[in-house]
């Protein structure tokens, strides 16, 4: 009969189908490792050290940048720290929501005499920053944060802004 031939038929495929466990373990690893969120939190707390640092950078290099080609620049400086204060801010509240505390370290400071040079430092420190929200973007997104993955949008695009800013103050 045609209909047994049909369950015969599916039930020689099903062993084709099992593969064996040790696959999953065994060889190099390929791709990213996965996340965790106790590590996606310790990689937001030092996503927050660094704004704490750009926050910082920002009202020096703002008060002590010299030269009338900076003047335009002087008053984004300032505008920037403001941002990157609400950046630690939300940050901040995802690590709480995460189950983690937030952190309250302060990176390193990058200061200068020369006005040029604080823009290249300011400028590496957004780009590094661009670099790393959109890893944790992708991180969120694995563990199927939606919330944190918006947050970290919305700081995205402020850094890039930021870059911009500095990008064409440096004539670059
Ligand atoms: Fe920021
Ligand atoms: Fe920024």
């Amino acid at each position: 009969m045609p209909k047994q031939d049909s369950k015969a038929g599916k039930a020689a495929r099903k062993p084709a189908a099992r593969r064996p466990a040790a696959s999953k373990t065994a060889g190099p690893a390929t791709g990213p490792a996965p996340i965790t969120k106790a590590r996606l939190i310790d990689h937001l707390n030092d996503d927050l050290a660094k704004e704490f640092q750009a926050l910082i950078q920002y009202v020096q290099h703002a008060a002590v940048i010299t030269g009338p080609q900076y003047d335009a620049i002087r008053v984004e400086l300032a505008v920037h720290s403001n941002e990157e204060h609400a950046h630690a801010i939300s940050l901040s509240e995802q690590i709480d929501f995460l189950g983690g505390t937030p952190g309250v370290d302060v990176a390193t400071v990058q200061v200068s005499k020369d006005s040029k040079v604080m823009l290249e430092q300011d400028l590496e420190g957004e780009l590094d920053a661009i670099a790393r929200y959109k890893a944790r973007i992708a991180q969120a997104e694995q563990l199927q944060e939606y919330g944190l993955r918006r947050a970290l949008e919305d700081i995205l695009m402020v850094e890039e802004e930021h870059a911009r800013d500095l990008q064409n103050a440096l004539d670059l």
